[in-house]
C-alpha cells in the first residue's frame, strides 16, 4: 500500500469523543434509549485479528498481508475493559460476551475473564459471561477458560463436511479440530454450548440437516444449534439477498427430517427464535435478522477492541470511550467513573438505531457517505 493512501481501516473507525454531562447522574440500572429499550448486554471485542478468513466476514482479498490491524498500543488493557464493564453493569448490563475477531487469539484472555468474573450486579449477582469463538483453539484453552470463571461458549461452525468447512474458513482449517474443541468445552463444563451456523444459500445450506443430525446424535440436548441468516453487515463481503436462506425455509427443511415444535422466547431481546425437536432430542434456534428483524427490543451495546462504543451492528460511527479512559478534563484531572458513567448514560439515552427493521422496510440508507463498521472489529 502506497504511503499516501489512507488505509481503509482508518475510515471505518470514525468515532466522536463522548460528551460528559455537566450534571452527572448516578446510574440506576433503569436506562432506556429513545425507543424505550434498556441496556442489558455488552459485547466486548478483544482483538480484531482472526486466524480464519470466512468470506462473509474477513474476505481474503481485503484482509491480506497488507491489511493494517490495530497496533497493540491502541487496544484497551484488561483493566480498562473491566472498568468500562463495571460502569455498564451499573447501568443495567447483566450479560457480557467476549468476541473478536477470534477472542482466543488475545494473549492470556483468561486473565480478563477472571477480572470480569469478579464483578457483580448492583443486586450482588454474578454476570452471565460468555464468549464467541471459531473453536480452533478451544481444545487447548477450554479448561483454563472455565477455571477463570467463563460460564459457557458459543462456537461458530458452518459445516460438518470437512471440504465445505475448509472452503468456508478459507484457511484450510479442518473441522475435526473444532469438533474436538467442542468436546473439550463440554468436558470443562462450559454448557449449554451454542453452535452458530451462518447459512449461505448455495454454499452450505445442504449442511443444515447433516449438522443438525450430528449435534442431536452426538451431543443431545446439552448443545443448541442455531442457524443465522447471512447478513449485509460491513462493507466487504459482497452481500446479496440471493445468498440469504430465510429462516422459515431452514425450519421447513429441518422439520421434514425431524418434526419441530415452537418454544417461547426465554428472555426479552433474544436474537433467536427457539424450536424443539418433538422427540425430545433438544432445541434449535433461528436468527432471522434479515427476514424478521428483532430491533424492537435490542438491548445490546458493543465495545470495539480499541474502546469505541457502537450502538448497532450496522453503525457507521462509534463513541470513543478510550478518549475518556486515557484523556483528561480541561483542568488536567482524569475523568472520574461517575463522569464516564454519565457520558455512557447520555449516549444510550439518545440511541435510536434499528437498522434491520428499517432495512426490512427498505428505509435504511446503506450509503450515507460512510462505511459501516466491520463485524471482525466489533464482534458478532
Ligand atoms: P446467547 O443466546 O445468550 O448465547 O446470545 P445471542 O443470542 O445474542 O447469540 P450470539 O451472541 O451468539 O449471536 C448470534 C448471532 O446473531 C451473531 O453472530 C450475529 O450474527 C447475530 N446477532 C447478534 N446480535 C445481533 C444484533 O444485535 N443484531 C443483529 N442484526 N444480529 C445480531
Ligand atoms: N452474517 C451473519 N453472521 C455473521 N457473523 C459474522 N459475519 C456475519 C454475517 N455477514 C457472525 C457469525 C459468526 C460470528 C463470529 O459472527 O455468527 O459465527
Ligand atoms: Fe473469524 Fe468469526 Fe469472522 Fe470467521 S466469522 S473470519 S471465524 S471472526
Ligand atoms: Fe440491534 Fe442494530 Fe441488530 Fe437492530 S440491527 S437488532 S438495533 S444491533
Amino acid at each position: 500500500m502506497g504511503e499516501n493512501i489512507i488505509p481503509l481501516a482508518d475510515l471505518r473507525y470514525a468515532a466522536a469523543v463522548p460528551r460528559v454531562p455537566d450534571q452527572g447522574y448516578a446510574p440506576g440500572g433503569l436506562l432506556a434509549d429513545r425507543l424505550g429499550r434498556p441496556l442489558r448486554d455488552l459485547r466486548i471485542s478483544v482483538t480484531d485479528r482472526c486466524n480464519f478468513r470466512c468470506s462473509y466476514c474477513m474476505p481474503k482479498d481485503v484482509f491480506d498481508k497488507d491489511y493494517k490491524f490495530l497496533p497493540h498500543s491502541s487496544l484497551l488493557s484488561f483493566e480498562e475493559i473491566t472498568r468500562v464493564a463495571r460502569l455498564f453493569i451499573a447501568h443495567g448490563v447483566v450479560k457480557l460476551r467476549l468476541t473478536g475477531g477470534e477472542p482466543l487469539l488475545r494473549r492470556h484472555v483468561e486473565g480478563l475473564i477472571a477480572q470480569l468474573a469478579a464483578l457483580r450486579t448492583p443486586q450482588g449477582d454474578p454476570l452471565d459471561i460468555t464468549l464467541t469463538t471459531n473453536g480452533s483453539l478451544l481444545e487447548r484453552k477450554a479448561q483454563a477458560l472455565a477455571d477463570a470463571g467463563l460460564k459457557r461458549v458459543t462456537v461458530s461452525l458452518d459445516a460438518l463436511d470437512d471440504a465445505i468447512f475448509r472452503r468456508m474458513n478459507d484457511v484450510d482449517f479442518p473441522v475435526a479440530d473444532v469438533l474436538r474443541g467442542i468436546d473439550a468445552a463440554l468436558k470443562a463444563g462450559l454448557a449449554p454450548i451454542k453452535i452458530n451456523m451462518v447459512v449461505k444459500r448455495g454454499t452450505n445450506d445442504h449442511e443444515i440437516v447433516p449438522l443438525a443430525r450430528h449435534v442431536r446424535g452426538h451431543y443431545g440436548p446439552g448443545v443448541v444449534l442455531r442457524f443465522i441468516e447471512y447478513m449485509d453487515v460491513g462493507a466487504t463481503n459482497g452481500w446479496c439477498m440471493d445468498e440469504v436462506l430465510p429462516s422459515a425455509q431452514v425450519v421447513e427443511r429441518l422439520s421434514a427430517a425431524f418434526p419441530l415444535q415452537p418454544l417461547e422466547a426465554s428472555a426479552p431481546g433474544e436474537t433467536a427464535q427457539r424450536w424443539r425437536y418433538a422427540d425430545g432430542g433438544g432445541e434449535i434456534g433461528v436468527i432471522s435478522s434479515v427476514t424478521q428483524a428483532f430491533c424492537g427490543d435490542c438491548n445490546r451495546a458493543r465495545l470495539s477492541t480499541e474502546g469505541k462504543l457502537f450502538l448497532c451492528l450496522f453503525a457507521s460511527r462509534g463513541h470513543d470511550l478510550r478518549e475518556l479512559l486515557r484523556g483528561h478534563q480541561p483542568d488536567g484531572a482524569p475523568w472520574t467513573d461517575a463522569q464516564i458513567a454519565a457520558a455512557i448514560g447520555l449516549i444510550w439515552s439518545e440511541r435510536d438505531d434499528r437498522y434491520s427493521q428499517l432495512r426490512g422496510a427498505q428505509l435504511a440508507s446503506s450509503d450515507d457517505g460512510r462505511r459501516r463498521v466491520e463485524m471482525h472489529y466489533i464482534g458478532g
